[in-house]
């Protein structure tokens, strides 16, 4: 099958690599791309703009910051696509929502947990609706592991665990972000290290990790603790935390193109918003 992927990112490139593991062939749109998806693409079938690459495609799976999957749907339905919409994004169960009924039945909900895969068994890709078990079949043999969750309650049950998921993996950077913040800007950031060292001990290995893993992705993590913040409120819990999550990422966002930041760093851009 010819399988648009919109966009290959850095998990998007995963996903058109596993649509190209079991035989297929995934396609991309260059139109207002970076160069930097243009290189992650160059193996994949390029297509100058949406409308070509709608022409030509049997389905579509969207990758995309969680904070533009709605809009894309928009386009792509605008344009009058009718096949499968796999909506693959980090977004609350009420977007999905709204992205389903914009698609009607062609769409399928996903959410992937795990980083971009690169090898067996670290990556699942969770699909939701009717249509789930035909999506799961184009992965067969590809080193993304697919999982079709029941309908239940819902039919965004994909997107509803992706939100619980990061919850806490993100959620908890933030927290861990914003204490090493916090100590600094009130001059005990040696106290606390020393406490850490005898009651908490790998928390302080924990910091440096979490700032060199999320400081080059908060740009994006912003929106998705926004989702995360509405699936709280819908299910009648408190949001803020993972608001205010959504403002530790957001003074994060300068590191977006820098590699590895350090904790320092992430300190100086979490302190410098003050
Ligand atoms: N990376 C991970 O480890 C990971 C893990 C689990 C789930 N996911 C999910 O995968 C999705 C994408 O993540 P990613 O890591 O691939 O992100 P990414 O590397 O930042 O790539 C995002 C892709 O979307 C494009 N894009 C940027 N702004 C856009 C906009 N406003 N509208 C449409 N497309 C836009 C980017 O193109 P340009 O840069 O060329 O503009 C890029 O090709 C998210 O929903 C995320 O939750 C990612």
């Amino acid at each position: 099958m010819r399988i648009g992927v919109l966009h290959p990112g850095e998990m998007g490139v995963c996903v058109a690599q596993a649509l190209a593991e079991a035989g297929h062939q995934p396609c991309w749109v260059s139109q207002g791309r970076s160069p930097m998806t243009r290189r992650r693409a160059g193996a994949f079938q390029e297509f100058k703009s949406l409308p070509e690459l709608l022409n030509d495609v049997q389905a579509l799976i969207s990758v995309c910051p969680p904070d533009a999957a709605l809009k894309m749907a928009q386009s792509v339905m605008l344009l009058g696509y009718r096949g499968i919409y796999v909506d693959a994004n980090a977004i609350a169960p009420a977007t999905a929502l709204q992205i389903a009924a914009l698609v009607g039945g062609g769409f399928v909900d996903g959410g992937i947990i795990g980083p971009p895969a690169r090898r067996a068994d670290t990556t699942r890709l969770y699909l939701c609706g009717p249509e789930a078990e035909q999506v799961a079949s184009w992965f067969e043999g590809s080193l993304l592991a697919v999982i079709c969750l029941p309908e239940r309650e819902t039919q965004v049950a994909a997107s509803a665990l992706k939100m619980a998921y990061a919850a806490y993996t993100k959620g908890t950077a933030a927290l861990l972000l914003s204490v090493n913040a916090l100590a600094q800007a009130l001059d005990v950031e040696h106290a606390l290290a020393a406490e850490w060292a005898q009651s908490q001990p790998n928390l302080a290995s924990l910091s440096q990790q979490v700032a060199t893993g999320t400081g080059p992705k908060a740009w994006r993590f912003e929106g998705e603790m926004y989702e995360i913040a509405q699936t709280y409120a819908d299910a009648d819990l408190p949001p803020q935390f993972h608001q205010a999550a959504a403002e530790v990422f957001s003074r994060m966002a300068t590191l977006k193109e820098r590699s590895a930041p350090d904790l320092a760093s992430v300190i100086q851009q979490l302190l410098a918003a003050r």
